[in-house]
């Protein structure tokens, strides 16, 4: 455990974004808004800085990290990108799709983000503060959720604070995340495209674009050979028990709504799953400030349900 030092918490004028990107430089940890959840970043390049991302986050050293690159051209001095892989770059970023690619000779990125794999997990955000960092600090990021590791992820610049608050530099505060769940994750097996994690884009769009079907990577049992490490059963998990597929509350259960099921909240009344994404972890996160056992509605599992449904499991998974 190390001692807290001073974050700040800071408006995303061009000043707070350079002194931001400084930061990065020195190797400092930023608390980065993305159009998913907010990131910890750290100069992908810097073994310490690196480090210091695992340190905050308690993060088992096996889960490697994504790289955030502010365009194509970046990614691909980083990474090696299949002609597939190029085809889904250009249908889908910037934006919530992280690709995990052969790792570029000479990347130059600490091995630590990796974890000595030799592919690399890479995603340009869309969220124009992210891009502004990316810019200004003129190189790339290593970002995993800013979150301790296994808790629930951050859509508030408060949720970071509140989590790793002491733990990184600076904050910046961009408000909500408007997508709210994770980047969908895509990884090649034998040459083809399998979902190692469902996110923000939904698989059936990604299929779509690639003129296949995407297989969906078996669950993660062999925790020293994860395929997605982040795919651990227990996972974004709120302190108190959660029951899934709720029609309604039994005993002190605080519910979660969803369409019909209106609960004390609800994800979208209105039964829209962007929607619903977008307000996710929020919800968690206020549900579990009760300390109250939560139950949550019935999420369909199409589209952006698919990402919801995943995150609901493990959060509700035995730990
Ligand atoms: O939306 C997002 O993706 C957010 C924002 C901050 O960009 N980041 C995020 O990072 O969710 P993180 O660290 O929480 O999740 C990274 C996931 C983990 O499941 C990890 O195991 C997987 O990416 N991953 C990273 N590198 C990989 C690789 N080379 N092969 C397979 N999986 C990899
Ligand atoms: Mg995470």
């Amino acid at each position: 455990t190390q001692s807290p030092i001073e974050t700040r918490l800071l408006s995303p004028d061009s000043e707070h974004i350079a002194y931001a990107a400084m930061m990065l430089a020195k190797g400092r940890l930023v608390g980065m808004p993305t159009e998913t959840v907010y990131g910890l970043a750290a100069d992908a390049r810097n073994p310490q800085a690196v480090a210091g991302i695992y340190a905050a986050k308690g993060r088992p050293s096996f889960n490697p990290l994504i790289v955030h690159a502010p365009d194509l051209e970046a990614a691909q001095r980083i990474g090696r990108f299949s002609p597939d892989a190029e085809r889904l770059a250009q249908a889908f970023w910037p934006g919530a799709l992280t690709l995990v690619v052969p790792l570029q000779d000479g990347a130059g990125i600490a091995r630590l983000v990796t974890a000595g794999l030799d592919t690399i997990a890479i995603r340009v955000p869309a969220h124009p503060v992210a891009q502004d960092l990316l810019h200004a600090f003129g190189g790339m990021v290593a970002a995993p959720s800013a979150n301790p590791s296994g808790r629930i992820s951050p859509t508030r610049p408060a949720h970071v604070m509140a989590g790793l608050g002491g733990r990184l530099s600076v904050v910046l505060d961009a408000g909500a995340c408007p997508v709210g769940v994770e980047s969908t994750i895509i990884g090649w097996q034998q040459g083809r495209p399998v979902l190692l994690r469902p996110g923000g884009i939904p698989a059936e769009a990604l299929a779509e674009a690639l003129g296949q079907p995407i297989a969906t990577a078996p669950p993660v049992t062999d925790t020293a050979q994860p395929l997605a490490p982040g795919m651990l059963a227990s996972h974004y998990a709120p302190r108190a028990p959660l029951r899934l597929n709720a029609i309604e509350a039994q005993g002190d259960e605080i519910l979660i709504g969803f369409g019909q099921v209106r609960g004390e909240f609800s994800l979208s009344e209105r039964g829209d799953l962007v929607q619903a994404a977008a307000n996710l972890f929020d919800a968690l996160h206020r549900a579990d400030a009760t300390g109250r056992p939560i139950a949550i509605a019935p999420i369909p599992d199409h589209g952006l349900g698919q990402a919801i449904n995943n995150r609901l499991e493990r959060a509700a998974a035995p730990r």
